[in-house]
């Protein structure tokens, strides 16, 4: 049967880095209170001079050097993203001719952090329908450009980071084995970004009122978050007639270091199975999957033939999983 597969990873990381103390001399907020509330230390942050497609651009050309490609074998680059560079063109397009990868159709999708995983399921339609054969899909964010650095509850969340995967069609076991997409838009007002769009296009009196800057109830996330990866693992496994110990190794989105215990605990996977970095990184939304996807396989954590589990949350509120034979 024909699966798709990851043949490649890639990621980068801006090189500035804005630990716990450094944020202490910017709000009301302490070292002690982030690491116990969020498990988060530290994250990268991009320079003034440095856009979400020039992250993006660094991930998708390590991934493509570790598959030794060239660019232009590339046939379509989907970008997941909240942090464009500009509403358009996409990033992906200005990805597509910083790597020059000339030969390829383009464009974002915005999914939150979710959009890593909804990204995964619209390439695998594509391969195994024929329509593209080599995929790049890239997460990407920089969401410390759109933090209201005076909002101690969200500003210690966040950070900026990209992650890389090229796909391609297999004949054989390993690949995706399926993706379960989930949103109740409903729930759009606990995490959202009102300026800049239609509803509240930018204008003095928005930016004034910081209607550009991440709005987030904490609290109530929270619970979505908990409770819609355990269903979307839960769909996930029954899907594919699995038992949560025969996953070895569960990959969420990077949020919060308690979400991620309460999800892991719920399913009965002990946390030596669970990849965690945002200790390292915070919250990189749609980059959070594929830069932990990234590191682990680098470190060794993912061998051959793994079972992987990988599951997400976001703004929407959409949610989502995918079960990768390695
Ligand atoms: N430093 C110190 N105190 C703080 C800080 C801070 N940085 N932030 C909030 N507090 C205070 C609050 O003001 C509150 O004080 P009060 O009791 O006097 O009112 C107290 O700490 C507790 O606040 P809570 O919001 O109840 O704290 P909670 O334990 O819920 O933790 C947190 C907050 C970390 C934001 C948590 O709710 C969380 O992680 N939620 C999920 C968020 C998330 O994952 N969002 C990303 C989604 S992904 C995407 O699409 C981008």
């Amino acid at each position: 049967m024909l699966l798709t597969r990851i043949i490649a990873t890639g990621s980068y990381l801006p090189e500035k880095v804005l630990t716990n103390f450094d944020l202490e001399r910017m709000v009301d907020t302490s070292d002690e209170w982030i690491r116990t509330r969020t498990g988060i230390a530290e994250r990268h942050v991009a320079s003034d001079s440095e856009a979400t497609s020039d992250l993006g651009s660094m991930a998708a050309q390590r991934a493509l050097q570790k598959a030794g490609m060239k660019a232009e074998e590339i046939d379509l680059i989907l970008v997941a993203t909240i942090t464009p560079d500009m509403f358009f063109p996409s990033t992906a397009c200005f990805i597509q001719h910083k790597i020059g990868a000339r030969n390829a159709a383009a464009f974002d999708l915005s999914a939150a952090c979710s959009g890593f995983i909804y990204g995964l399921s619209i390439a695998d339609s594509f391969i195994r329908t024929g329509t593209f054969r080599n995929i790049l899909l890239i997460g990407a964010e920089t969401l410390t450009k759109v933090t209201d650095w005076r909002d101690r509850s969200t500003c210690v969340l966040f950070g900026d980071g990209a992650g890389a995967v090229i796909l391609r069609g297999d004949e054989g076991k390993s690949g995706l084995l399926s993706t379960h997409l989930y949103c109740d838009g409903s729930l759009a007002g606990l995490l959202y970004l009102p300026g800049g769009g239609s509803r509240n296009p930018a204008s003095l009196e928005s930016v004034r009122q910081g209607l550009h800057y991440i709005k987030m109830n904490g609290n109530e996330t929270f619970k979505v978050a908990v409770r819609s990866l355990e269903q979307a693992c839960h769909d996930a496994l029954s899907h594919n007639s699995l038992d949560a110990s025969q996953i070895d190794l569960l990959i969420p989105h990077q949020a919060n270091y308690r979400i991620i215990q309460a999800v892991a605990s719920r399913l009965g996977i002990p946390m030596e199975r669970v990849y965690v970095n945002l200790g390292k990184y915070g919250n990189t939304s749609a980059a959070s999957i594929p830069l932990a996807l990234d590191e682990a396989v680098e470190s060794g954590r993912i061998e051959r033939g793994d079972l992987l589990l990988l599951c997400s949350f976001g703004g929407g509120m959409t949610w989502a999983s995918a079960v990768i034979r390695w």
